[in-house]
């Protein structure tokens, strides 16, 4: 390793890294409860869950974007996060909501060089995932996602005759957030596939629409999205389990 190598490590790790937590969304696939961020499991709201877990992994601080009319709702869920919080307003697509969230990021923290960008709906991502999002970006990947390997057979659904219909599992992933980013390339790409009218699904393929690496690290599967029904019995479970490890370790 170069000496200069090893000043830019030695001046990274010192920089503060600003997350986006994209909570604007009304968890309409969610049903009856509420907005789906400050929906609760183990009487915390989910946004609070995920900004807890994003400050484990190493993030300095935190920009929330919720919904406006909500913001005494999200201040109150907030109370108690161990990081320096602000909210901004949404947008209609989750990337309108990202785009917000970007533009405040840059704004509390002029200096910042990373951002992770996260979904409130993905409350227990593991400090582990995090920090190597982080590491990774550290290390000069300028797009980092965390992934999971596939566990389902996938079969294309309505295949023309004779086609093959399942999809070779070993290579597929499932995306997961926090995705990080240089802030500056990930604010070009999401500048472009405006302009362009590109449709993206994440913030990772906006990178990639300007011809950016993505470098992909390990996910976890704690790190389930919070869709359906289902998803918050899972998510309950996997707070349960979490808690109880804690007390154990406490109690010896
Ligand atoms: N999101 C957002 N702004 C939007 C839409 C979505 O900030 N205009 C956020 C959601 O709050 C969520 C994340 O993007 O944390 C992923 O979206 P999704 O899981 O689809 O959540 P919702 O859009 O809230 O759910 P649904 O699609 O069921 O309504
Ligand atoms: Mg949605």
């Amino acid at each position: 390793m170069t000496s200069l190598h090893k000043s830019t490590q030695l001046h990274n790790s010192y920089e503060p890294v600003v997350a986006v937590v994209v909570a604007a969304g009304s968890g309409v696939r969610l049903g009856e409860g509420g907005p789906k961020a400050l929906r609760t499991v183990g009487g915390r709201a989910l946004v609070a869950h995920a900004v807890d877990a994003l400050a484990a992994g190493g993030a300095a601080r935190v920009v929330v974007v919720g919904r406006g009319e909500l913001a005494a709702d999200f201040s109150r869920a907030l109370g108690t996060a161990p990081i320096p919080w602000t909210l901004v307003e949404g947008g209609v697509e989750r990337q309108d909501s990202v785009a917000h969230g970007l533009a405040e990021a840059a704004r509390v923290v002029p200096s910042a060089r990373h951002v992770l960008v996260h979904d409130a709906a993905r409350p227990f991502v593991p400090a582990a995932v995090v920090s190597a999002v982080i590491a990774a970006l550290r290390a000069g990947a300028s797009a980092v996602i965390p992934a999971i390997p596939v566990v389902d057979t996938i079969r294309v659904a309505d295949p023309r005759p004779g086609e093959a219909t399942v999809v070779d599992r070993s290579r597929l992933r499932a995306v997961q957030t926090p995705q990080g980013f240089d802030l500056a390339t990930l604010a070009r790409a999401h500048d472009h596939v405006r302009s362009a009218g590109v449709a993206v699904t994440d913030d990772a393929m906006a990178c990639e629409a300007i011809g950016v690496q993505v470098t992909l690290v390990d996910g976890s599967r704690d790190s389930l999205k919070v869709t359906e029904p289902f998803d918050l019995l899972v998510a309950e479970a996997v707070w349960r389990q979490r808690t109880a490890a804690i007390a154990e370790r406490t109690s010896r």
